[in-house]
């Protein structure tokens, strides 16, 4: 199963043959249970071998017939082009404010420097906006897709002028003027260009306002749904509702900064709408310290590969603030505020796949994106952070849970970022204590004296079939190019790191389970490196990659999911 990608039946995806990818994948030792299926988990879909194939036929040499497994495609789309979108550019001086700010320093305005030059106006979020499930069907489908996608990206040794430079303390080169040491890019007095200079630079940034735009909506429901007392009742006060309520402002400009980046309304995508899968204020703060920290390390995989550095200064400064907001939401939900030393990169695709099951559908005049939507891969057991004791599960509070040992499910909803169910918790939820350490009550920081998981804590794991509709109107499709699972990938702080997969349990319709240990590594003397909310994938190899090359590893990654480490 894992060693084919999967054609869904039914969709109108475009599809695309990658005959070098489907040789590398023959030649793996096919899965023992796997049978020939659509593995399509749209009911009904699958019919065999040859079915929904549209091109695998076709080609040359590396056809799959050729090399005995299934016909194979990608949910990929080759002709997408977008509807126009636009916004308000034109720059305004507020009037009103400018009043104000006179009166306040008693000087005319014109006096004030800056006061009377106009400002470009916040881009607007979609009116028609809405929270809830998708429920019509894809027009268009897939990732898009350019060109006869049948290179390969081989591992090349590091460049050996990297290793040149003397770092000894002196100086190298002669410097141009005093005080400015040679080197550097972008420093020779080239004006900057503040817009993306290349398809992964618009894709890399048109990800990251996808992920601007759920915020800003993600924050106004949490404001919308919860009430002063809901806030009060987490130990929270009129001023935390505040707090929350400048956070949305914040993402609408950086909604508004990226927007321009893009290139304007020319390059720009509309807010779409979401569904959320929290009940309680404290399930939609562990909901919302989990999305904002994809939110970050998404940006932080990508910034250091962009062709246009002015993108990425700009971009850093938005995303830096973004970092604060994560943290802001485990303080408000109770959690030591930075478990960590260092904040991890993930690749684009990754932060894609935790995004999409929250966007329920987007305007059609929405741009669309290239990269992959890998299966979802369930961690049964996940650390619940609305329990006082994670390690001892609900089973505290009288039900059945012993999240050590078993694969008890203690969170609510769906998706990688579901959160920690506080129903499930029944008498072990920490929100009905105030005892410091215990308690989930909002604090600058509560030192909890009970972690959320530890090193050899098992892990239970299940994991989707590719071929699930996902993302904005279902339009986009999972899909993995790996061989069988083996290995647990585990991305946090500056360390990528493998667990053996054991109790492999694969099934013929490309579902499966196994179990890990969470491993015991450190960045440095003294952090251990899994802490926080964390990145998990199950690969078919445990290859080394590292945080500026980790993007290497998606043809081995055959799902990917969220672990609450701490
Ligand atoms: C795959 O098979 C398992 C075990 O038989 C079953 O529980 C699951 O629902 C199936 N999934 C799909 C998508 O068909
Ligand atoms: C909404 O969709 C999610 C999966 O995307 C599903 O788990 C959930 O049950 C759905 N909710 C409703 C109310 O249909
Ligand atoms: C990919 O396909 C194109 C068009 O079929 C061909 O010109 C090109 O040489 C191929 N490249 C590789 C790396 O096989
Ligand atoms: C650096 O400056 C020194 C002193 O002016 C000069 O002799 C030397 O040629 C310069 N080196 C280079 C690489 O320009
Ligand atoms: C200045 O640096 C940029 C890259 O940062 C380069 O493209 C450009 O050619 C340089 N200009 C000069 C005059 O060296
Ligand atoms: C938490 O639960 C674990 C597992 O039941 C138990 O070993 C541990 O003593 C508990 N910790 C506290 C502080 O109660
Ligand atoms: C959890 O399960 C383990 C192993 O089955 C057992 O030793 C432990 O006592 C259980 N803890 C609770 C709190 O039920
Ligand atoms: C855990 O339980 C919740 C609520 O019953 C359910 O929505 C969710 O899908 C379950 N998660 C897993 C991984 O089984
Ligand atoms: C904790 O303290 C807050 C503020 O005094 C209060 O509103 C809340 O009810 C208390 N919670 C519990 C479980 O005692
Ligand atoms: C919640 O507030 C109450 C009243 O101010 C205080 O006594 C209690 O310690 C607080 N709880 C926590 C967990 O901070
Ligand atoms: C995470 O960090 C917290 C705070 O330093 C610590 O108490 C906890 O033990 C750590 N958790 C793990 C899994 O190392
Ligand atoms: C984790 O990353 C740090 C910093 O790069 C490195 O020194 C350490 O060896 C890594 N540990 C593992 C187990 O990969």
């Amino acid at each position: 199963m894992y060693g084919r990608i999967t054609f869904v039946v039914g969709l109108a995806v475009a599809n695309a043959l990658i005959p070098d990818l489907h040789m590398r994948q023959a030649v793996g030792s096919p899965s023992p249970t796997s049978e020939p299926t659509g593995g399509s988990s749209l009911g009904g879909s699958s019919t065999g071998s040859g079915s929904g194939s549209s091109s695998g036929g076709s080609s040359g040499g590396g056809s799959p017939e050729a090399t005995g497994t299934t016909s194979a495609s990608l949910p990929i789309d080759t002709n997408f082009s977008p509807e126009p979108f636009s916004f308000n550019e034109a720059a305004t001086v507020n009037s009103e404010a400018l009043a104000s700010a006179a009166s306040i320093a008693g000087t005319p305005a014109t006096d004030i420097p800056g006061a009377t030059i106009p400002v470009q106006p916040l881009v607007s979020p979609n009116p028609e906006t809405t929270r809830g499930n998708f429920t019509g069907s894809a027009t268009v489908t897939g990732a898009i897709a350019k060109g006869a996608l049948n290179g390969t990206i081989s591992a090349l040794p590091p460049n050996p002028e990297a290793t040149v430079f003397k770092a000894n303390g002196i100086l190298q080169s002669n410097q141009t003027i005093p005080f400015q040491p040679a080197g550097g890019l972008g420093t020779n007095g080239t004006e900057p260009v503040y817009r993306v200079q290349s398809d992964f630079d618009y894709q890399s940034l048109l990800l990251g306002l996808y992920q601007e735009w759920i915020e800003l909506d993600l924050f106004k429901d949490i404001l919308n749904r919860f009430s002063e007392a809901d806030f009060a009742k987490l130990n929270l006060t009129a001023s935390d509702r505040f707090l929350v309520e400048f956070m949305a402002e914040q993402e609408n400009g950086h909604a508004t900064l990226v927007s321009n980046l893009l290139g304007g309304p020319g390059g720009s995508t509309p807010q779409c709408s979401y569904h959320y899968p929290y009940e309680t204020l404290d399930e939609a703060f562990d909901f919302a310290a989990k999305l904002t920290q994809w939110g970050e390390s998404g940006v932080w995989g990508f910034q250091a590969h962009l062709d246009s550095r002015e993108s990425a200064q700009l971009l850093d400064q938005s995303i830096a603030t973004e970092g604060r907001q994560s943290m802001i939401f485990r303080q408000l939900g109770g959690l030591f505020p930075m478990p960590v030393w260092f904040e991890t990169g993930i690749p684009q695709s990754w932060a894609w796949t935790y995004l999409a099951p929250y966007i329920a559908s987007c305007p059609s005049n929405a741009k669309r994106l290239a990269w992959q939507n890998f299966p979802e891969l369930h961690i049964l057991n996940q650390p619940s952070a609305a329990l006082v004791n994670a390690s001892q599960g609900a089973s505290a509070g009288g039900s059945a849970g012993n999240t050590t040992k078993t694969s008890s499910n203690e969170t609510v909803g769906w998706g990688p970022a579901a959160p920690g169910s506080e129903a499930a918790a029944g008498n072990a939820s920490c929100t009905l204590t105030n005892k410091t350490g215990d308690s989930c009550g909002g604090s600058i920081s509560q030192n909890h004296s009970i972690p959320l998981s530890f090193p050899g804590r098992q892990v239970f794991l299940s994991w989707d079939a590719p071929g699930k509709p996902v993302g904005p109107n279902n339009s986009y499709v999972t899909s993995t190019l790996a061989k069988d699972p083996k290995f647990v990938v585990w991305v946090s702080q500056l360390n990528v790191t493998y667990s053996p997969l054991e109790d492999i349990k694969l099934v013929p319709n490309g579902t499966g389970s196994g179990t890990t240990l969470q491993p015991d590594i450190s960045t440095f003397e003294g952090d251990p490196a899994i802490n926080g909310t964390m990145f998990i994938g199950l690969t078919d190899t445990d290859d080394p990659f590292s945080m500026f090359n980790l993007s290497s590893i998606n043809p081995h990654v055959v799902a990917l999911g969220l672990y609450q480490a701490g």
